[in-house]
C-alpha cells in the first residue's frame, strides 16, 4: 500500500485536488487499458467534485461508473447516492446508459439486491482475469463515526474478509446497516483490490475519527475505515478543518 496524505487549505482546494487526482487516474486507465472503472462515494462531500467533473470533456463512453454503496431507497429518493451523482454529474454529460451501474434497490430483500449487484460486478469484470475485480478508482468518505462506504461500526458487513485460499469466492457486495436501516455496500476486500482509493474528507467533525483511523493501533470494528488498506495507491485528501491536528505515523 502506497499511502499519501494531503491537507488542503479549504473545501474548495480539496475539491480541486480531488478533481485533478480523479482525472489523472481515469485518463491513465483509459490510456493503458482502453477504459476506466470508478466507484463513487455517497454523502455530501463529493457532490462538488461530481459537479466539477460535469464541466470536463472526457471520453465518457470509455468510463464505467459504479457506486461503493447505496442507501436502500428508490433512485429518485433525496437520500439516493445514485440520484445525487446523476443530478450533479452523470445526467449532465453524454454517458451511455450501459456505462452506469447503479446498485438496484427494488428487491424486497436487501440481501437479494446485494446478490444481484455482485452478479453485475462479477459479470462486468469477468474478462479482467483477476480473482477479485480491480477497480481503477474508488472514491470514499468517512462518517464522524469512522465508517466508510456503508461499513458501519460493529456491523456484520465488517465480517466479510478475503478468502485467502479461494479469493475468487470472497464476497464482493454485502448488506450494510446504519441504525437499523439497510444499505448495500462494497466489502472491504473488494475496495482493497483497487488500483487507487481516494478518501475525500472535510470538516472538523471528522477529526476524532481520523485520529483513530490513523492511530498506529486501534479497533477497526469501531473505526471501519481502518480496514481500507488497498493493494494499490491510497490517497487521503483532507481539508484543514478535518486534518489540522492529524498526526500521521510514517
Ligand atoms: C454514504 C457514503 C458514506 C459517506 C460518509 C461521509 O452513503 O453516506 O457512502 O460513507 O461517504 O458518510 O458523508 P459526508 O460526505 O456527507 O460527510
Amino acid at each position: 500500500m502506497d499511502r499519501n496524505v494531503e491537507v488542503l487549505p479549504n473545501p474548495e482546494t480539496l475539491i480541486q485536488r480531488s478533481l485533478s487526482l480523479v482525472l489523472e487516474h481515469l485518463t491513465e486507465a483509459i490510456d493503458q487499458r482502453g477504459q476506466a472503472t470508478i466507484a463513487l462515494a455517497g454523502g455530501s462531500t463529493p457532490k462538488p467534485l461530481y459537479e466539477a467533473l460535469a464541466t470536463h470533456s472526457l471520453p465518457w463512453e470509455k468510463i464505467h461508473v459504479f457506486w461503493g454503496d447505496e442507501r436502500y431507497v428508490p433512485a429518485d429518493h433525496p437520500d439516493s447516492n445514485q440520484g445525487m451523482a446523476r443530478l450533479a454529474w452523470l445526467d449532465r454529460v453524454e454517458f451511455p446508459a450501459a456505462n452506469l451501474h447503479p446498485i438496484l434497490t427494488t428487491a424486497s430483500d436487501p440481501e437479494e439486491a446485494a446478490r444481484q449487484h455482485e452478479v453485475e460486478v462479477r459479470t462486468f469484470f469477468q474478462n479482467q482475469g483477476n480473482a477479485i475485480p480491480v477497480f481503477d478508482v474508488i472514491l470514499l468518505g468517512i462518517g464522524d463515526d469512522g465508517h466508510t462506504a456503508s461499513l458501519f461500526p460493529k456491523t456484520q458487513a465488517l465480517q466479510v474478509e478475503l478468502n485467502a485460499t479461494a479469493p475468487q469466492e470472497t464476497r464482493l457486495i454485502t448488506v450494510g446497516n446504519k441504525d437499523g436501516q439497510p444499505r448495500i455496500t462494497f466489502t472491504a476486500p473488494l475496495i482493497n483490490q483497487a488500483r487507487c482509493v481516494i478518501f475525500i474528507v472535510a470538516g472538523a467533525s471528522k477529526q476524532s475519527a481520523l485520529s483513530h483511523i490513523f492511530a498506529p493501533v486501534d479497533d477497526a470494528t469501531v473505526y471501519p475505515a481502518r480496514l481500507i488498506q488497498p493493494q494499490g495507491k491510497l490517497w487521503w485528501l483532507l481539508d484543514s478543518s478535518a486534518g489540522q491536528n492529524l498526526v500521521t505515523s510514517a
